[in-house]
């Protein structure tokens, strides 16, 4: 063992020592919203697959015929030889579906976030250092996309669009370009931005809007598009790796602002094209969307009648409106317990502790999909009001 091993495993053990040690569990996701991670299938509660997309022969099938017709992989990054020919077609439908001039498509959400930041916050290009104003709950992406520009961050109160606007008018004597960055639906929270109230802030003070929509895109808003559509000076990236059923992301943005990234993220620059398959999955799902609007309703259906079960048994599920939807406990050993106990009642839905959340808000992160059925989420709501009167 080297001593660099030593160090590697001292943190573990301190890490084990708080309770806060995760581990790699292997499952075997049936194909049928059920999960088994070795003690038998279980309800899978916890996924971010909303639509069930990620089991749909359609998308299957594109994927299979896409490797079939352009092999395996991509075999460089896009701009050596890898922009194969769906990039176009698949571009065109997500700027068509954002009301955007372009679109670019990336690996992942958080490859995304981390490598965009930088290009869009370069003090050199912009002409000044930037103020930079997120919101207090943005993903880790966000917080290390941030981290790799360099970029100090004014953290806004969440969704607290009053001290947005306090803190850019504070800022407005500084002749410097301001940037705002949040979510449209939160992932931890399942609350919802005010996009039309960000989008005129950003107008007001002349700020560039960076809007994350990882958790809205396939579930909510025009067509499923996300809950922005038609933004000017911002940039809007989605996810293909929750409602569209895939992997991937996109950024939705201006002709000129997609033009500089080809030339100026090393997200896009360097990182080799995805492969072909993925890019059938995502074309499918792109197709998909419009006419699934039943699949959105029933989604939002089950998360607010489990909302409104829980709400009457006094428990707390924050400021959710969508398909995520908190049970906020407190202490991360009460979270840790609720999630075993509902394990065992053939319920997957896992504890989300600090520091993916704030300490004092350990949860379980329930999240819905259109594959569930009334009876299950009924079944799940009796034993989240029993289990939580006991632990
Ligand atoms: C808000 C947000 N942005 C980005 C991501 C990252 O997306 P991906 O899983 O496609 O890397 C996530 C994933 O959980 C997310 O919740």
């Amino acid at each position: 063992m080297s001593d660099f091993d030593e160090a590697w495993r001292r943190c573990l053990e301190g890490l084990e020592q708080t309770g806060r040690r995760r581990r790699l569990r292997d499952v075997d996701r049936l194909g049928d919203g059920r999960v088994d991670g070795g003690a038998g299938p279980v309800l899978d509660f916890s996924s971010n697959d909303y639509l069930g997309l990620s089991h749909h022969p359609v998308l299957i099938e594109r994927a299979c015929a896409y490797a079939r017709r352009w092999g395996a992989g991509a075999g460089s990054s896009r701009l050596v030889s890898g922009n194969l020919l769906p990039f176009g077609a698949i571009e065109a439908k997500i700027a068509r579906g954002k009301g955007a001039e372009a679109a670019l498509v990336f690996v992942s959400g958080v490859q995304a976030n981390v490598t965009l930041l930088p290009a869009l916050l370069d003090a050199r290009v912009l002409g000044g250092e930037p103020l930079v104003y997120a919101d207090r709950l943005n993903h880790a992406s966000l917080i290390q996309g941030c981290a790799a520009a360099g970029a100090r961050q004014i953290r806004f109160r969440h969704n607290d669009m009053g001290h947005l606007e306090e803190l850019l008018a504070r800022d407005e004597v500084l002749a410097r370009p301001r940037v705002i960055i949040t979510e449209s639906v939160f992932s931890m929270d399942g609350d919802c931005a005010d996009v039309a109230a960000l989008a005129a802030l950003a107008e007001k003070y002349g700020a560039f809007l960076y809007l994350d929509e990882a958790h809205a895109t396939g579930v909510m808003g025009r067509d499923g598009f996300g809950l922005a559509h038609g933004l000017r000076n911002a940039l809007v990236m989605g996810t293909f790796s929750k409602g569209l059923g895939g992997f991937g992301a996109y950024a939705a943005c201006s002709g000129v602002l997609r033009e500089y990234l080809v030339n100026r993220c090393g997200g896009v620059i360097y990182a080799t094209a995805l492969p072909p398959a993925v890019l059938g999955a995502m074309e499918a799902a792109l197709d998909m969307i419009p006419e699934l609007g039943a699949a959105r309703e029933r989604v939002a259906e089950h998360a607010a009648r489990f909302r409104a079960a829980l709400a009457a048994a006094g428990l707390d599920t924050g400021a959710s409106t969508t398909q995520i939807v908190p049970l906020i406990l407190g202490a991360e050993e009460r979270a840790l317990d609720m999630a075993r106990a509902l394990e065992a009642e053939g319920f997957l839905a896992v504890a989300i502790r600090p520091p993916t959340v704030p300490a004092g808000t350990s949860r379980i992160r329930f999240t819905f999909s259109a594959g569930h059925t009334k009876a299950q989420v009924a079944a799940l709501s009796e034993a989240v009001v029993r289990l939580a009167k006991t632990l």
